[in-house]
């Protein structure tokens, strides 16, 4: 684990947020951290899904990407005060910094980070998700050039964990032992 970040926060720890690109794995290692923690989980594109009706890839299609992130900012604001609680946003969440500012405040925010190769294997190889901005002729290009635009932003985090090349018990586990130390 690398700190990036001296931020203030609360002296206990009482949410953990994953913040990264596509593909790095937020739902896979928020739904593993939340169990060991015995915390609840709350991955946002599935909670907007239920809460629209509406596959992601539909809401941007018939309602443009601001409605998407109007809909993220609504979440945020109504899971605010949700304590022991693991959120893991969409990627493109960390766009509206005010957001990721307002969950600092008492809770520890994890950059799991990844580099475009894998989020392009990881992408290429999932079946069932869409994902809009990657559905483009060259999703490696767009990979490359939106994570661009966005690495300062995810380098706001609390905490950097390095992804490729391990598993998701593993970066759990880490993080775990992160708010465990928070909250000593
Ligand atoms: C997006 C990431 C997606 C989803 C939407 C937009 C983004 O979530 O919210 O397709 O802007 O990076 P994942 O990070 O879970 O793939």
């Amino acid at each position: 684990m690398t700190g990036i970040s001296s931020g203030w926060r609360a002296a206990v720890t009482e949410r953990v947020v994953l913040v990264g690109f596509m593909c790095s794995g937020k739902s896979t290692v928020g739904r593993l951290l939340a169990d060991s923690l015995g915390w609840e989980f709350i991955d946002f594109d599935d909670a907007i899904e239920r809460a629209q009706d509406q596959k992601i890839a539909d809401i941007f299609r018939e309602q443009g990407e601001a409605a998407f992130r109007a809909m993220e900012r609504k979440l945020t604001e109504e899971l605010e005060s949700r304590r022991q609680v693991v959120l893991a946003p969409g990627g493109g969440w960390v766009t509206q910094v005010d957001l990721t500012h307002r969950l600092q405040a008492n809770g520890l925010t994890v950059w799991l980070r990844v580099q475009p190769h894998t989020v392009y294997e990881r992408h290429r190889q999932q079946e069932g998700v869409e994902r809009p901005l990657l559905d483009v002729e060259n999703p490696l290009e767009a990979i490359e050039s939106i994570l661009a635009t966005r690495i300062a932003l995810y380098g706001q985090a609390d905490a950097l964990v390095d992804t490729d090349g391990r598993q998701p018990q593993d970066l759990a586990a880490e993080i775990a032992e992160m708010v465990d130390r928070e909250r000593s």
